[in-house]
């Protein structure tokens, strides 16, 4: 597609130059472009289809284990817990389409103490990521913690808050390289989280999971030192993003972070690198992500409380793909430039792109 592009479309550019919505618009109607949607459509609908039978098969299976892991946990003193709020509204963004053309959303149980969603979502995530988020899943929080670590030496967060965690894979990730920290992971989906805290029974990590809005979380002023989320953020509304923000800043003490991996903004990518990250945006059901990337990410934490000056950004080397010692040389050559092939792409040699900033 891209060759397509740069042979036989980049040179008869618009008045005004190329944008990523020109870029789609000129490209729409190309063989390579219909082929590529055709595939990417059918795959996905293949891969929900392949992984909810056999979880629909073994759904009272899972919700023994998960069970069981609770009760095992109590009794070793695994630590972690779990509260719902059968009570808390799930929000229209979650609830009223299947995001990513995913069936049933995040939040549909199929009965009492389901976890069907939790494991859809982890076995989506194994498959389609081809190895690109590491063995545990979770190579974006185990690079992120350990880039943070890297930089800041002297820094050892002892609350820390997962936004949007789904079922804490990149939750556990700051528990790993925080061993002394309380870490909490919320989210409004119940079957993720009963999903999240049998996943953190099992790898006996102590996980704090709360069913909770991030647009209005029942903690203290001041009671975290980093305010974390992945993936989360273009999954919200605009006026939500902007709330979310607002109480990241009020739990986070003076001197705590806000950090944030994100898809790259549209203002950092090139025209067609930013069309083709925009696919999502157009054809898979994500109706906030175009509306997301086209934010100017310093301006929304302006807008939260935050001093410009407090802003920063990063594009994290992947742990997983690199191991320990050429990870390390890697990571401290850093540079925050956002436009290369592999920065927020499921590509070999993966970057992770975030942002955020301290608060006064
Ligand atoms: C793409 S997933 C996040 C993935 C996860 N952080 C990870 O790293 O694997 C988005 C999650 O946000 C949750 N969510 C959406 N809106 C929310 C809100 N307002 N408050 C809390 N969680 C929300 C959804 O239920 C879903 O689990």
């Amino acid at each position: 597609m891209r060759a397509d592009f740069n042979s036989r479309v980049a040179e008869q550019g618009p008045a005004g130059g190329w944008s990523a919505e020109r870029v789609h618009q000129a490209m729409r109607s190309r063989e390579s472009f219909r082929f590529y949607s055709a595939l990417r459509t059918c795959s996905q609908d293949l891969l929900y289809q392949t992984v909810r039978e056999p979880i629909e098969r073994s759904s009272a299976a899972l919700i023994n284990e998960a069970t069981r892991l609770a009760r095992r946990g109590t009794r070793s003193g695994a630590g972690g817990s779990l509260t719902l709020d059968p009570r808390l509204p799930v929000p229209r963004s979650v609830s009223a389409i299947d995001i990513h053309l995913m069936p049933g959303s995040y939040h549909t149980e199929y009965g009492a103490d389901d976890l069907t969603m939790g494991a859809v979502y982890e076995q989506r995530l194994a498959i389609s990521t081809f190895g690109v988020f590491g063995p545990n899943l979770d190579d974006i929080g185990q690079s992120i913690a350990r880039f943070m670590r890297l930089l800041h030496p002297g820094w050892r967060p002892q609350r820390i808050l997962d936004l949007g965690c789904t079922v804490g894979h990149n939750t556990g990730a700051w528990k790993d390289v925080f061993p002394a920290a309380e870490v909490h992971g919320i989210d409004v989906s119940a079957p993720c989280l009963r999903y999240a805290h049998a996943r953190a029974r099992l790898q006996r990590r102590a996980v704090h999971y709360r069913q909770m809005n991030a647009e209005n979380l029942d903690y203290a002023d001041g009671s975290f030192d980093l305010v974390f989320s992945s993936m989360f953020l273009h999954e919200l509304p605009r006026r939500s993003l902007a709330r979310v923000f607002r109480e990241a800043h009020r739990v986070l003490r003076p001197g705590g972070l806000m950090l944030h991996m994100e898809l790259p903004p549209a203002t950092q990518l090139s025209p067609y690198d930013s069309f083709q990250l925009d696919w999502d945006g157009h054809y898979n059901n994500e109706p906030f992500y175009r509306t997301f990337r086209a934010c100017d990410p310093r301006q929304l934490i302006i807008e939260a409380g935050f001093a410009a000056k407090r802003y920063v950004q990063h594009v994290v080397p992947s742990w997983s793909a690199l191991g320990a010692t050429a990870w390390r040389r890697v990571a401290r050559a850093e540079e925050p430039s956002v436009d290369s092939p592999q920065t927020g792409r499921l590509a070999r040699g993966v970057r992770w792109f975030c942002f955020g900033a301290w608060r006064d």
